[in-house]
């Protein structure tokens, strides 16, 4: 191993992701310091270094991050998490690392400051406004029209997505997403608080754009097919390489390398979620650091052979990347809910899926003994596992998840 090290902030909450991430370092030499609020169990025998900072307190984020680079050879400084993104931006930039650069971070982060800066791009937005009450709510709406969807400008895993189809849905919405956008309910709302966004309801296939921009250049490695839940847009399953027709991808793509060069984004990975309405792309939102649900950490690997973690170190460290695939599969994942609320106490029916040598994995996500809820209470402990399967095509794959959706059994004491 060298003596260089990348700076982490924070991991992903999925322990899978986190370790993923972290074993990306390793594999390419390099040492990790961790920069972020808690050291969880599992990263322990992974990280190198572990300094505890609120990094919700820039400043002393950044003050820390300054010692950190005093101390060590730093080659880069990375996040693989949402609400970091503004933060790694600006100690790049005062490090003179490879980075975002913090303008395009803050237009990455508010779902409001993004579309209003791709204004220009026609056809591809929603209609949007800026709400914060009720009153702005049922003006906006009137203009905007039914069906639309009402959320957080700056919150991260579908945390408070309300569409409101008549004028009785305006004021539940409001009275709901007044309560959780606090941070004592989540302490993302540290960021941008109570500031919402109300769309036009965009129809089609949902789907998004896994990539990449390094120093300038945008490489768009696949788009994945999505299915999400009705009606709190919990993600169901992910499948990919996306089978939209070839047409349709062009343009896809197109577009979507059109939205992060006018966003400015730069040297850091991206996962673009939208919908192919038919005709057209519409335009949900970018990320800059790569997908969740186990889709950057796991799947793109087992369908292509590109290591998307990997890449995400090397963009940040501002190495080559290294994106040519060595096979041509299918792979997705489904998530297993939770169909009441009370105490996880295990899954039925994963030994016997496993004779199918199609099946990678099932993680699960909560601990036995936890307490599942539904939304709207929570938004993340319903979903209580994931499988992840392999196929040489889409119909494969799909009887795989088929079949686990219906083997699994989720036991609720
Ligand atoms: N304008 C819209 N029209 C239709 N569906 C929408 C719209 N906005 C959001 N959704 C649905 O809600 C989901 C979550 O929305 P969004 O990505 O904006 O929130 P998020 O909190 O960032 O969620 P995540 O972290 O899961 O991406 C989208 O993937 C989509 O399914
Ligand atoms: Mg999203």
């Amino acid at each position: 191993m060298s003596s260089r090290s990348v700076l982490f902030v924070n991991l992903r909450r999925i322990k899978r992701e986190g370790f993923e991430s972290l074993v990306a370092a390793r594999r390419l030499g390099y040492r990790v310091v961790l920069l972020g609020r808690a050291l969880p169990e599992f990263a322990q025998p992974l990280v190198d270094e572990f300094h505890q900072v609120d990094t919700y307190d820039t400043d002393l984020a950044l003050k820390t991050a300054r010692e950190i680079a005093a101390a060590n050879d730093l080659a880069g400084v990375v996040n693989f998490t949402e609400i970091d993104v503004q933060l790694v931006a600006a100690i790049a930039a005062e490090l003179g690392l490879p980075g975002m650069p913090p303008e395009a971070a803050v237009l990455a982060r508010n779902k409001l400051a993004m579309k209003q800066a791709l204004a220009g791009i026609d056809g591809v937005l929603p209609k949007f406004a800026r709400v914060s009450d009720l009153d702005d709510l049922c003006a906006a709406v009137a203009d905007i029209g039914f069906p639309c969807v009402v959320k957080p400008t700056g919150a991260s895993g579908s945390k408070g997505i309300f569409e409101l189809h008549g004028e009785s849905d305006l004021e539940p919405a409001m009275a709901e997403l007044q309560r959780i956008a606090d941070p004592s309910f989540d302490a993302v709302f540290r960021q941008f608080g109570a500031e919402f966004i109300v769309e036009e309801y965009l129809t089609g296939d949902e789907l998004s754009v896994e990539g990449f921009v390094a120093d300038g250049t945008v490489h768009q490695l696949l788009l994945t097919d999505k299915v999400t839940t009705v009606p709190f847009h919990l993600e169901v399953s992910h499948r990919l390489p996306s089978v939209l027709p070839a047409a349709a991808q062009d343009q896809i793509l197109a577009c979507s390398e059109k939205i992060v060069r006018a966003l400015g984004f730069d040297n850091c990975a991206f996962h673009l979620e939208a919908k192919w309405d038919g005709e057209r792309m519409r335009f949900i939102e970018v990320a800059a650091r790569p997908a969740g649900d186990y889709i950057a950490s796991h799947l793109v690997k087992a369908a292509t052979g590109i290591d998307f973690f990997a890449n995400v170190i090397r963009v940040a460290t501002g190495e080559p990347l290294q994106l040519v695939p060595d096979r041509d599969l299918q792979a997705g994942l489904r998530f297993v809910f939770a169909e009441s609320a009370g105490t996880f106490d295990g899954l039925d029916g994963v030994t016997e899926l496993f004779e199918e040598p199609g099946y990678d994995h099932v993680f699960t996500e909560v601990p036995i003994g936890a307490q599942v809820a539904l939304p709207p209470a929570n938004f993340g402990s319903q979903r209580v596992a994931a499988v992840c399967a392999r196929a040489h095509d889409r119909a494969g794959l799909d009887a795989l998840l088929d079949t686990a959706g219906e083997a699994i059994k989720v036991r609720i004491g």
